[in-house]
């Protein structure tokens, strides 16, 4: 584990956290009632939640698997979230059992379950941060103790970027530009677009929790890719991403508000 000598690991019940909510929606048991409240109130305006949960995970296991397949064998995951089997080391390092795998996040209750992170093949390697991503330069010096940043990297952010603000678009250009050539961007977030009503409910909430939210549309989304190859199809509803049996038979009970892309520099 890297990063977390000085890190909090005091868990904050007080109010609810996005990893706890979002581990509540995906079925997990690492919640507390502020969090299952929290989860409950936006379920009960945005009925998508459960399921748009579900389909973003998919999307992950998805664009790792297809980056994995096409060679990559370097990922840095940051706002990985409460471990949920199966986690990205998993998936990469099921196709590549050599993969070398960076988590990131800046709750103490993801630091606190990191453990459950590290897990990987003995010819891999999967190492855990605690650190904010807007804290760049701490973060890509601790992922290069383990990753080779002169080699390519699949940088992902997945429903991460809908709790940054737009400096979030200048964060991520100077992510990539630390990234050598043929490395990957993916990243998936909340959309606004399928029911504006009901997702400026869902930011309101989360705001009031002491939590920002930017919901972007597909457009203000795409400008996360600038100067990047989009791979097929492009951005896109997550449940389209080079959907498989599951997302198809999910996209039958209606579509869910988030968006998604993965993009190679070149
Ligand atoms: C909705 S969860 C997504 C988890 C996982 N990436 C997935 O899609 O299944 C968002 C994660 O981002 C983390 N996060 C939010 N803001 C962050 C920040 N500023 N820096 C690092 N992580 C952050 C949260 O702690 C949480 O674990």
């Amino acid at each position: 584990m890297t990063g977390s000598e000085t890190a909090p690991t005091t868990v904050d019940t007080s109010r609810p956290h996005p990893a706890r909510v979002y581990d509540w929606w995906l079925g997990g048991k690492d919640n507390y009632p502020v969090d299952e409240e929290l989860a409950r109130r936006i379920l009960a305006v945005d009925g998508t939640a459960v399921r748009g949960a579900k389909a973003n995970r998919r999307f992950m296991h998805r664009a790792v698997r297809t980056l994995a397949e096409q060679g990559v064998r370097q990922f840095l995951d940051i706002g990985t979230g409460i471990p949920t089997e199966p986690n990205l080391h998993q998936v990469a390092q099921g196709v590549a059992s050599g993969a070398r795998v960076v988590y990131a996040d800046n709750d103490p209750i993801v630091l606190r379950h990191a453990q459950a992170l590290l897990t990987g093949t003995a010819e891999g390697s999967t190492d855990y941060v605690h650190a904010d991503v807007r804290d760049p330069d701490t973060i890509l010096r601790l992922a290069a103790e383990s990753l080779d940043l002169e080699q390519p990297v699949a940088l992902s952010l997945v429903a991460l970027t809908h709790y940054l603000d737009d400096d979030a678009y200048d964060l991520l250009a100077g992510y990539v530009d630390a990234l050598a050539p043929g490395s990957f961007l993916v990243l998936s977030q909340v959309s606004p677009e399928l029911d504006p009503p009901a997702i400026e409910r869902v930011s309101d909430f989360f705001r009031t929790s002491g939590t920002p939210f930017f919901p972007r549309t597909a457009a203000e989304f795409g400008r996360f890719f600038a100067g990047l190859d989009l791979l097929e199809p492009g951005v896109c509803p997550v449940l389209d991403w080079r959907p498989e049996a599951e997302d198809e038979a999910a996209a039958k009970e209606g579509a869910v508000p988030v968006i998604a892309g993965v993009a190679r520099k070149r």
